[in-house]
């Protein structure tokens, strides 16, 4: 399977911030944004990686992450010239995808959850058609919302809706199998002129291919798009690295756990994840 991370888009919801500065570039607490999506798709074994930014920031990325050698992980970089919407990374990516599955993950979305790997690398085995994530949240309305049957299989998906069918919302994590590619190009644009991730995930809903698999209570989930939320979100790896002695998206001990490296790894990244540790 590859990964593909979306690193670009407009932004709006954090502007100032982020009219010169690309969002998944900003800190959350101790680390840039895109670390933890990053995190995210190495714990679930995935090392051949697409980063999809717009133009003007794809060397900052570069910069940041190099090739990915020295995490054992192979990067690859592409622009997407205007932020045509989720889908459109599938077409972007076409050629790097090839004929492999494809894991595809949102650069503001973080996740945290001691079972998260186990389960995204089970679902990386069972995948047929798509398999999305969902959390229990208390404002559907404010999200992608799915309606499952007792099986898991989706049988609708509803974008903000006013009165939700379920309070599971859709995450910003992806896995299709490579008919995704074909089903991204076939798309046409929305009113707003984006190729949507929930037109895409529907051609699956239609064919009954679509799956959705719950985070489960004891996973966190942030989409870090607001000023608030990305102020909450730091506060919560603070949390957790200085309060609980955990730690989330250190790349170099993921890729080091998960044998990608051999021995401890001279990164790029290593400073940045040097956080103090209080006990
Ligand atoms: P969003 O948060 O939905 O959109 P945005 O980042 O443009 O922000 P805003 O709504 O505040 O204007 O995007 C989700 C993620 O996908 C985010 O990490 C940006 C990325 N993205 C792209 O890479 N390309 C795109 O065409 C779009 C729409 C988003």
């Amino acid at each position: 399977m590859r990964g593909i991370i979306l690193a670009g888009g407009h932004g709006t919801r954090l502007h100032p911030v982020t009219r010169a500065v690309s969002k998944q570039l900003l800190p959350v607490y101790d680390k840039p944004m895109i670390y933890y999506p990053l995190s995210v798709l190495m714990t679930a074994g995935i090392r051949e990686i697409l980063i999809i930014s717009n133009p003007e920031h794809l060397d900052a990325y570069r910069q940041l992450l190099g090739s990915g050698a020295e995490l054992g992980l192979e990067l690859s970089y592409l622009p997407q010239d205007k932020p045509r919407g989720l889908a459109d990374a599938l077409i972007v990516g076409q050629d790097f995808v090839g004929d492999e599955q494809v894991a595809l993950i949102l650069g503001d979305n973080i996740f945290y959850g001691p079972h998260l790997p186990e389960l995204l690398r089970a679902e990386r085995g069972r995948l047929t058609g798509c398999t999305l994530f969902g959390h229990t949240v208390p404002d559907p309305q404010r999200f992608g919302v799915a309606e499952l049957d007792p099986s898991g299989r989706v049988v609708s998906l509803e974008e903000k809706p006013r009165n939700p069918r379920s309070d599971l919302a859709v995450v910003g994590l992806y896995f299709y199998d490579n008919e995704a590619i074909a089903r991204a190009a076939a798309l046409a644009p929305s009113a707003r002129g984006e190729l949507e991730i929930t037109d895409l995930n529907r051609t699956f809903v239609d064919s009954g291919e679509a799956r959705l698999v719950s985070l489960g209570p004891d996973c966190v989930w942030f989409d870090t798009g607001t000023h608030d939320s990305l102020l909450t979100a730091s506060l919560f790896v603070q949390n957790l690295q200085q309060r609980e002695g955990r730690s989330i998206a250190r790349l170099d001990e993921i890729a080091l756990a998960m044998g990608f490296v051999d021995g401890p790894v001279r990164s790029r990244a290593e400073p940045a994840l040097a956080a103090p540790r209080t006990h």
